[in-house]
């Protein structure tokens, strides 16, 4: 080991200890949890914290704080839904009025045409919204519908997206370059357990040709091509100039739908989410994240002459909690907020973003590293690797054991960023949260 590296496994152990000296309480609450939850997790990619996961009791627009009482700056937002910050008054409120009504009813109420009315006047692709729980759902919907719609079995998706932990998409996901090679756009599955038939057809993301082939090979066959507008839940990858355009011209040449997973993009990379930030629309669109607020809600919105095929039953869309009343008091509350020029949330995140991605990238500069940034403000990635990826495959060649000792430095600063170089900024950060993380990314830069 050179000396170099030997150091900096020394300040990451240091670090560690540091942390562990700190957060016992969340340790023994991990292995108690460990004895009755798979891993001790609910959700699987939570494992990969270091050095554990912790376990928080509150959270105050942008801090939160675990169960030993430290208290942090929060740039995960429970990996994206907390757009307005954790616990919005406006939000609480909302859900507190409709804890005094009811908790559900499985039948109609104001709620869901109020929330889809706002839906439809700000997405641009959306003459109506249908509701269920999580984005994994919402996104099975899409894909039964565009199956429906055009009486093709297959899909297109590009590598390194993520569309949900469904068998048919959990697909070339986190895949390494040698498999994905070797697959040459066949889907490469990701765990065990999953279905053996696969629909995925893969196509590079950025790359014209590439999704030519893709149509060129499995003529007649593809009922959509689904992306985010912005690869955000792999390295925030930007479009390349033109590559939405193109995805919407092919997709209506060969009858194919297109669909947007805005999921992350959606409300938060401006209004209208990624269709209005890059000016393209699609067919459809899914949602889920932000328009919760951290409740759990997902929706799909589309033309009307898609979203008939739902209306009369000919597509199955069902679900025993779909459009549940807290869920959308906390969304109708979220929209308003979000859509109030007033309140300015898209300037503030804007600003704030592009000061703390700026200022990230100009410490670790400083401190010797090579190290770029790229997505949006209000949900950027920071990559240790010399240049921009323009797909998921150039996204592989970061050095991500130096930017999981920086995650634990900065965790120990009292600032929480999510283990994969994904940061998420909220209308809740102010100018002086920005100037405090500054100051603890300069502490942190030097010990990795
Ligand atoms: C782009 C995208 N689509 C779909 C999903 C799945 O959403 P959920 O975790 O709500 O099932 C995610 C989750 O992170 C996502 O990032």
């Amino acid at each position: 080991m050179a000396a170099g590296e030997q150091s900096n496994r020394f300040c990451a152990d240091l670090r560690e200890a540091s942390v562990r000296a700190k957060t016992g309480k969340s340790l023994e609450r991990f292995e108690r949890s460990k004895r009755v939850l798979p891993g001790g997790v609910a959700s699987g990619v939570r494992r990969a914290a270091r050095p554990y996961p912790l376990f928080f009791t509150h959270g105050e627009g942008a801090r939160v704080w675990d169960a030993d009482g430290n208290e942090y700056l929060d740039y995960g937002l429970a990996w994206g839904p907390l757009m307005l910050g954790h616990r919005p008054p406006a939000v609480t409120a909302a859900i507190r009025a409709q804890l005094e009504k009811d908790l559900t009813f499985g039948a109609q109420h104001d709620l869901e045409y109020e929330v889809a009315e706002r839906f439809t006047s700000i997405v641009p692709c959306a003459d109506q919204v249908c509701f269920a729980n999580s984005g994994t759902e919402i996104v099975q919907v899409a894909l039964r519908l565009a199956r429906a719609v055009t009486g093709r079995a297959k899909y297109l998706k590009f590598e390194g997206h993520y569309h949900g932990w469904d068998d048919s998409v959990l697909v070339s996901y986190k895949s390494s370059r040698e498999e994905l090679e070797a697959a040459d756009g066949a889907p490469v599955g990701m765990a065990m357990g999953q279905r053996p038939d696969p629909i995925a057809v893969i196509a590079e993301w950025n790359n014209e040709a590439s999704v030519r082939r893709a149509f060129e090979r499995h003529p007649g066959a593809i009922s959509a091509v689904i992306c985010e507008p912005m690869l955000a839940n792999n390295g925030c990858v930007e479009p390349a100039a033109g590559f939405l355009e193109l995805l919407r011209k092919i997709t209506s040449e060969q009858g194919a739908l297109l669909i947007f997973d805005e999921v992350i993009t959606g409300f938060r990379v401006a209004l209208a989410g990624g269709q209005g930030r890059y000016g393209v629309t699609p067919d459809l669109a899914t949602y889920a994240k932000a328009i919760g607020a951290g409740t759990a809600l997902s929706a799909l919105g589309g033309r009307r002459e898609f979203m008939d095929y739902i209306a009369d039953g000919r597509v199955v869309h069902a679900g025993s909690l779909n459009g549940n009343p807290i869920s959308l008091a906390a969304a109708r509350a979220a929209l308003d907020y979000l859509a109030e020029p007033a309140n300015e949330v898209y300037p503030r995140l804007e600003r704030l973003g592009t000061r703390l991605r700026e200022g990230l990238v100009a410490i670790l500069r400083g401190a010797g590293h090579v190290v770029v940034t790229q997505g949006e403000p209000a949900v950027f990635q920071i990559a240790f690797r010399a240049e921009p990826a323009r797909n998921y495959r150039e996204t592989l060649t970061s050095d991500t054991q130096k930017y999981s000792d920086f995650a634990l430095a900065l965790l120990d600063e009292g600032v929480i960023v999510l283990p994969d170089g994904r940061w998420y900024t909220s209308a809740a950060h102010t100018e002086a949260d920005i100037d405090a993380t500054l100051a603890a990314a300069e502490r942190a830069a030097g010990d990795v």
